[in-house]
Formats: C-alpha cells, sequence, structure tokens
C-alpha cells in the first residue's frame, strides 16, 4: 500500500455491539435476491436460468444463474477488443480511482458480500469476514502499486538530443477464470489487476459460486469501471475453454488445479498468432516438517487451523504432516484432540469452525478418499458429520512414506508420516518429488534446520513456527512454483507487471 492506507479493518467478534450489527447487515444481505447473468457490454443476455444451491443444507436456493453460451463468450471477448483502446488509454490515475471507489463500495455492502460467501459458498462468518477484507484490500493494493507503475513513463538515460522512455502498457484482452474456494477475493484480484495494468476483461467465475462475482461485478462498474472494460460471463468449464480459445485474447490469469492449467496451456501454445501469457495458480501437496524441538502446544494449533479450517478448501491448507518420530505420538494424540474440539455444521452459526465443502463432486470424491485411507492407512481421527448438505468430517490418517500421497486432497483430511532424526534430507526430498510448491510450514527451534529445508524446497510461500495459510495482501505475496503455478505473487509488488507490456519510446530531439 502508499504510506496514505493500510489493510482493510475487520471485526472484533468478541465485541458485542460489533458483532450485532455485523449479523444485522449479514440479515439484511438476505433479504435481497440474487442473480448472475453475463453482461455484453454492460447488457444482460438472457437464457435459460438454473438455481445456485447452498451447500450448507442442499436445498436453500441461494438465487438463479443464466450461462453464457458459447456465441455470448465470443462476444463478451469483441466487446472488451472494442473496449481495449478506451481503457488503456485511460489515466491510471483514473483506473486506480475506479478500483478505490469499488473497495469502498465492497465495505458499504459488505452484509450482502457475507451473506452470498455463507449461503453460496458455504464460508463461516470468519472465512466470509476475512475473505471481504482480502478483496478490498487487493482493489485498493493493486490501486496503490498501479499509481506508482503506470502513473507516468519512467525516463531513460541517453546522449543529448535523444529521448528515452519506458512505458508500461495493457496487453489486450485478458480471460480471467476463477474457483470457487475465494469466490469473490480471487475473482476481484485476477480482475482488479488485470484492468489496473490497462486491459479489458472477460471475467469468467467458478460455476458453484457465480452470484457473489455478479455482484463484485456491479460494484466495479458502478465505481466506473466502463463496461465495455469488464465483461461477465458465467458458465462451466466449456465456457472457459470457449474463451480461451478465440484468437482475441491477449492473456489468461487462471486459479485452480494443474490439470485445467495444462489445458488451457496447450490449447493458447495450439493457437496460430501471438504467444499468449498465462498466469496461473495451481493446487499444492503442502507439507509441514515438524521436528522434535517444535513447540507442541503451538504446532497442534497450527496443525488443525492450517489442515481443517476453511474446510481444507484453501490451495494453501496443509495436507501431509512430517514429524520427528521421537515427539510423534504426542503431537498427534495432542492434533487428534484439537481437532475433536471442532464445531462442524451449519456455517451462519457463529461458533461453528468447519462448514460444508462446497458441492456433491466434492464430498464425493473426499469421501473416497476417506474409505480407500480407512483400508491402507491407519486411523488417528474420524470426525463425524451432519447428513445433510455436503458436509466431510475432519480425519487424520498417518501413512507408510509421504509418497502413499499421490494428489492434493482438498478437504479436511490430513496424512501424517514419521521421519527418523537423522532423516531429514529424506522428508525434504520426498516434499521435492512431489512436484507441488505453493506452502510449506516449518516447526524448530532450531535456526540452521528451518534455513536448510527453505534453502532446499522451492515453494512460493513458507510459514516458520505458525499456521501457513491465509496470506495478507501486500504482506505474504502469495503464488506457487513448479505444479504450483507458474509463480506470479497475488497480493505482491510485482504482480501487475505481469499483466503489462513494455514499451520503449525514444525521440531524436
Ligand atoms: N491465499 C489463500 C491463503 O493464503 C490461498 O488459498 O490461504
Amino acid at each position: 500500500f502508499g504510506k496514505e492506507r493500510s489493510n482493510s479493518d475487520g471485526v472484533e467478534f468478541g465485541n458485542s455491539d460489533a458483532l450485532d450489527s455485523l449479523l444485522a447487515e449479514i440479515v439484511q444481505g438476505a433479504r435481497q435476491t440474487y442473480k448472475a447473468e453475463p453482461l455484453i457490454d454492460g447488457k444482460p443476455a438472457s437464457g435459460e436460468t438454473r438455481p445456485v444451491v447452498s451447500p450448507i443444507d442442499g436445498t436453500t436456493v441461494a438465487g438463479q444463474v443464466t450461462e453464457a453460451s458459447a456465441d455470448m463468450a465470443d462476444r463478451a471477448i469483441m466487446a472488451a477488443r472494442a473496449g481495449f483502446a478506451g481503457w488503456s488509454g485511460t489515466d491510471a490515475q483514473v483506473r486506480a480511482a475506479a478500483l478505490e471507489r469499488a473497495a469502498d463500495l465492497l465495505e458499504a455492502r459488505r452484509g450482502a458480500f457475507l451473506h452470498l460467501l455463507q449461503t453460496e459458498a458455504g464460508k463461516t462468518l470468519d472465512d466470509a469476514m476475512s475473505e471481504v477484507r482480502e478483496a478490498v484490500d487487493f482493489c485498493r493494493y493493486y490501486a496503490a502499486q498501479g499509481r506508482k507503475l503506470f502513473g507516468s513513463d519512467e525516463a531513460m538515460p541517453g546522449p543529448t538530443g535523444e529521448s528515452n522512455a519506458l512505458r508500461m502498457r495493457g496487453r489486450g484482452v485478458f480471460i480471467a477464470i476463477s474457483p470457487w474456494n475465494f469466490p469473490l477475493a480471487i475473482f476481484l484480484g485476477q480482475v482488479s489487476a488485470a484492468l489496473m495494468a490497462g486491459n479489458t476483461v472477460v471475467a469468467k467465475p467458478a460455476e458453484q459460486t457465480p452470484l457473489i462475482a455478479a455482484l463484485a461485478v456491479r460494484a466495479l462498474h458502478e465505481a466506473g469501471v466502463p463496461t465495455s472494460a469488464l465483461q461477465f460471463a458465467p458458465g462451466d468449464g466449456r465456457v472457459g475453454a470457449r474463451l480461451v480459445e478465440n484468437k482475441h485474447v491477449a492473456g489468461v490469469v487462471f486459479t485452480g488445479s494443474t490439470e485445467v492449467a495444462r489445458i488451457i496451456n496447450r490449447t493458447l501454445a495450439a493457437k496460430d498468432g501471438p504467444i499468449v501469457p498465462l498466469i496461473a495458480e495451481t493446487g499444492g501437496i503442502n507439507a509441514m516438517i515438524v521436528d522434535a524441538t517444535a513447540l507442541p502446544e503451538q504446532v497442534a494449533d497450527d496443525v488443525v487451523m492450517s489442515a481443517f479450517r476453511s474446510a481444507g478448501q484453501r490451495c494453501s491448507a496443509l495436507r501431509l504432516l512430517c514429524v520427528q518420530e521421537d515427539v510423534a505420538d504426542r503431537m498427534i494424540e495432542m492434533i487428534a484432540g484439537n481437532a475433536r474440539e471442532l464445531k462442524l455444521g451449519d456455517p451462519r452459526e457463529i461458533s461453528t469452525h468447519v462448514g460444508p465443502v462446497i458441492d456433491r463432486e466434492a464430498k464425493d470424491r473426499l469421501d473416497a478418499h476417506v474409505r480407500a485411507m480407512r483400508t491402507s492407512a491407519k486411523v488417528h481421527y474420524a470426525g463425524e458429520a451432519p447428513t445433510a448438505g455436503t458436509y466431510v468430517a475432519p480425519h487424520i490418517f498417518e501413512l507408510d512414506q509421504p509418497k502413499a500421497l499421490t494428489e492434493e486432497v482438498f478437504g479436511p483430511i490430513l496424512h501424517v508420516v514419521r521421519y527418523k532424526a537423522g532423516r531429514l534430507d529424506d522428508v525434504i526430498e520426498a516434499i521435492d518429488a512431489t512436484g507441488y510448491g505453493l506452502t510449506l510450514g516449518v516447526h524448530s527451534r532450531i535456526d540452521a534446520t528451518v534455513n536448510h529445508i527453505v534453502e532446499r524446497l522451492s515453494v512460493g510461500n513458507v510459514y516458520v513456527n505458525r499456521n501457513m495459510i491465509g496470506a495478507v495482501v501486500g504482506v505474504q505475496p502469495f503464488g506457487g512454483h513448479g505444479l504450483s503455478g507458474t509463480g506470479p505473487k497475488a497480493g505482491g509488488p510485482h504482480y501487475l507487471l505481469r499483466f503489462a507490456t513494455e514499451q520503449t519510446v525514444t525521440i531524436n530531439t
């Protein structure tokens, strides 16, 4: 941020006045009706609608969505193309001011956003509140960075009689494809970065969470982002595929699975014409290494927070805990003890720690993994989940070796392995061999051990002696390496540069 701004404020849930007023705002939010429809130059396109069903109970309808057809996707790109000259030519200070106004609108309308984060995405109040704050932070942070990076040309040295300047420019039409696990923060993070850099955008939210994305688009338009600069194309993977295939696309920003990132990459590579950049943030088999010097109480808190909060549906979440053998029994017992304290259920109840997973498909996949683990691994903890809605209880399984976990399991399921003292390098190698590199936790009081681990593992975000989730905008720039993504750090000072292109202007004076 600049000197003048800081991260957005939270609400102290222990302060009953503040909490009551927040809950009253959410009640207001629940009174509104919500719909998402394709917006081409700000005009809604009509088509068949379907209800968006809440994961809380599998029956509540959060709102209605009209999905974009192939033709609408094509038209959205043509409209964004037509809007490019105007928006990229708009002064960067004006673009930044629009994002800042959008951040203000988000704060002013937080009741509606919180309501949808809970009802459409199944988030607890705590998680929903953090997400609204993160979304606000992205808008303000990229605006502040954009004012600096794009505000004026950078004069370069040169001989007398010649002026040289370096100018940052937008690339053209960016496709922004975002996930359901941060349906507001990642959606807005992608869109605001691409817009700030002078691109026009076609935004495709996750099929599970179009309503909150539609509300965010409305805020951006009302804040002064021209309707030609931001087009909206809700729908499933087919809409995303159609957008990416279009020959007028100048860049794609995607957060989701490694598999889909690969498909996008191949599609872009197979097209004739310019080479199109892909900014991808994907998954991880995120590990935490705990040695015998770690503080058990702190480890237990941090593990439970990292593995089970947000129902394990963060790309940063802990999947593989590697504990030094000497302390493993005690650590596992304490972690299971803490897991037992977690309250599962309706995320709208303030005391709930773990809400539902996003949909039936996710639940079925996780349940199948739990069944497989029950036969092949040692069970240390198996929680109980409510039956209505799509809940998956926290589980802790012990594996013989790290490579028994072969893929990202996107839910509240923790896998534990033990390692022998003196065999830390085997663990490091096993983590490295996964090919992922998003987050890593380390709990150790020995600096040399910490430094050795951090040095040896190429991961995007390392957290030492704390939990490993909840990267803060402008504080912990977030994004991974290898199978976890192409490397740009969302919420970091260099992110916007990935969305821009540079032009050198040399004038013989
Ligand atoms: N940015 C999120 C976090 O840090 C990732 O899912 O938890």
